[in-house]
């Protein structure tokens, strides 16, 4: 396989049509300039500039330390190589607790090149979210296991297993979409849940630990590399056996995802 751009400046437009005609999307970490480029390249519709930074590359056990600092930079970085996937990026631990903060920050990562800024959290995040969506700023929102609530949490765990549980993950899903959210991620989640919001929500829908239903996949780039220290129950090493190197195993990656062989019944939750 060989690497080519594929992708012709991806919108949130471009993602709905993809949910609308029942297709998928592959979307993937990336934290600077080469990566974004390789990664666009294979065919990645969305870059995400995750706070995961803060554990792949900055070696932390959480995600709590990374700073808009952090971000920026690495919004910075991946914009330069990008070659028209569109471009997430993470409000990070407690840079969204006030209006004006928020404000202020998401408007640092759209300045450096983001399109798009994720939040985490449920229905408390649903003033936040109009806020931004009506000043113009595209909005999506992560639920299921939250990883800058770890403490609260008490781990990384799979979340929505009880059927109250699952519930309110639900209705807050239809609230965050109400309030103006224009993309759901859902992180380690049943994959039965995850199917029934898809079908109950018009946004995307991407997933990660939440079975293979979902409109996108998102994935750790050190994970489909097989470089991070802990290999979670969803994560595939998409670098092994492949023999076209790191372009490869992502076109690989976009592949699977496309064709939904990947996740397979070994990654879900139920
Ligand atoms: O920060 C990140 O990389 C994420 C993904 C795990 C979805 O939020």
């Amino acid at each position: 396989m060989s690497t080519q751009a594929h992708n012709q400046n991806i919108t949130l437009t471009t993602l709905q049509k993809i949910k609308k005609a029942n297709q998928k999307f592959a979307c993937l970490t990336a934290y600077d300039a080469c990566f974004a480029n390789v990664a666009s390249s294979a065919g990645v519709e969305v870059l995400l500039v995750g706070d995961s930074l803060g554990m792949v590359l900055q070696g932390h056990d959480s995600t709590l330390p990374v700073t808009m600092l952090d971000m920026v930079y690495h919004v910075e970085c991946v914009k330069r190589g990008n070659k028209g996937a569109l471009i997430m990026a993470d409000l990070p631990f407690m840079s969204y607790a006030s209006e004006t903060q928020t404000l202020d920050n998401a408007a640092s990562l759209i300045r450096a090149g983001a399109q798009i800024v994720k939040l985490e959290g449920g229905a408390w995040i649903a003033a936040t979210t109009k806020l931004l969506a009506e000043r113009g700023i595209p909005v999506c929102a992560h639920m299921g296991l939250t990883p800058q609530s770890v403490n609260r949490i008490g781990g990384f765990h799979v979340q929505g297993r009880d059927t109250k549980q699952a519930q309110v993950i639900l209705e807050e899903a239809l609230l965050l979409q109400d309030s103006g959210a224009n993309i759901l991620l859902l992180e380690c989640i049943p994959r039965t849940l995850a199917r029934n919001i898809t079908d109950s929500l018009e946004i995307p829908v991407i997933g990660i630990g939440a079975g293979p239903d979902t409109t996108a996949q998102i994935m750790v780039l050190h994970d489909v590399l097989g470089v991070s220290p802990i290999t979670p129950r969803f994560v595939k090493n998409f670098l092994a056996g492949n023999n076209n190197g790191i372009p490869g195993a992502i076109e690989s990656y976009v592949q699977a995802v496309k064709s939904a062989t990947f996740p397979a019944a070994e990654h879900c939750f139920d």
